[in-house]
């Protein structure tokens, strides 16, 4: 097996574990990907983008696990449903679920449409508890539990002036997180988040292009630095993983410090 990912768990502690990976086709989704893959899990990777969802899903086999791409809109309750009667149907179960697809854009609150309103709260939020609903009834028909993860972020509790679509929608998914680590708790299901703080994704550079923007994002973060999809991916597979047996309903912030660093000179 090539196995070029660094893990920080030991290889094959999630030998023959099923996981489904919304947004797995690229970013931190496709880190976290990688990160189980390495680990030993078999993955369905869903997104929007088929052709690109089959490269990733073809690079995840070079690892030596099976890896099934299903093209998926999680705003679409009937698609998620057909994402989890594919898995079943190939898998006979499913252990994880990575709640990664996500949408945002930068736009004035009082400019942002009902239309873009919806596609980001339809994806971050609704998208979320399709899947989650749907992974949950599947870990509660199998009787041996799972472990559910979604990727958040800070603005979540701080507040994110221009983001209001996606800050209402990731603090939907923490009220959700932690409703369901102790409704499910009782089904062996550990429910818990990741918190990315800026991280160096294809998707998320736009919002820092500009040099001034990425300068003022750089001085926020106390490391000096973006964090990268390994680290962030790393903490993910952790949380995923039989040694955070006892974490449940947790966020864990991977962000170098950043939503801390408000005080009297910054
Ligand atoms: C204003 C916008 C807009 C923009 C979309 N809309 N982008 N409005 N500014 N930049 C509006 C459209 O005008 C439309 O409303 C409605 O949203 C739906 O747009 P569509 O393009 O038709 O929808 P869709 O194809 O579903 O895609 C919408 C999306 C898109 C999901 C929000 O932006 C997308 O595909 N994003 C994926 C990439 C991404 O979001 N990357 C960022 C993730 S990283 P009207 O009224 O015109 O019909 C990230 C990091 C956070 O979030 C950092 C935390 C530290």
């Amino acid at each position: 097996m090539d196995n070029a990912v660094p893990t920080m768990l030991p290889v094959g502690c999630l030998k023959d574990q099923v996981g489904v990976i919304t947004g797995g086709g690229s970013g931190i989704g496709f880190g976290i990907a990688q990160q189980l893959a390495a680990l030993g899990a078999h993955l369905v990777l869903a997104g929007r983008h088929a052709e690109k969802l089959e490269q990733a899903a073809e690079q995840l086999r070079g690892l030596g696990v099976e890896v099934v791409a299903v093209p998926t809109d999680v705003r679409q309750p009937q698609e998620v449903e057909h994402l989890f009667a594919v898995t079943r149907e190939r898998f006979h179960r499913v252990d994880m679920l990575v709640n990664a697809a996500a949408g945002n854009f930068i736009v004035d609150s009082e400019k942002l449409s009902v239309n873009g309103w919806n596609a980001v709260v339809g994806s971050v939020l609704h998208g979320t508890f399709y899947c989650t609903r749907a992974a949950g009834l599947a870990m509660i028909e199998q009787g041996h539990g799972g472990r559910i993860l979604s990727v958040v972020a800070s603005y979540a509790w701080t507040g994110g002036p221009k983001t209001v679509h996606s800050v209402a929608a990731k603090a939907g998914v923490i009220a959700l997180t932690r409703t369901l680590a102790v409704e499910w708790a009782h089904y062996g299901i550990r429910v818990n988040a990741i918190c990315p703080g800026p991280t160096d994704t294809e998707g998320a550079r736009p919002l820092w292009e500009d040099p001034e923007t990425r300068q003022r994002v750089l001085a926020r973060i106390p490391v000096g630095r973006f964090g990268t999809v390994t680290e962030v991916a790393q903490a993910a597979s952790y949380l995923l993983s039989p040694y955070a047996d006892f974490v449940n309903g947790e966020v864990l912030v991977i962000d170098g410090g950043e939503w801390l660093g408000k005080g009297l000179t910054s």
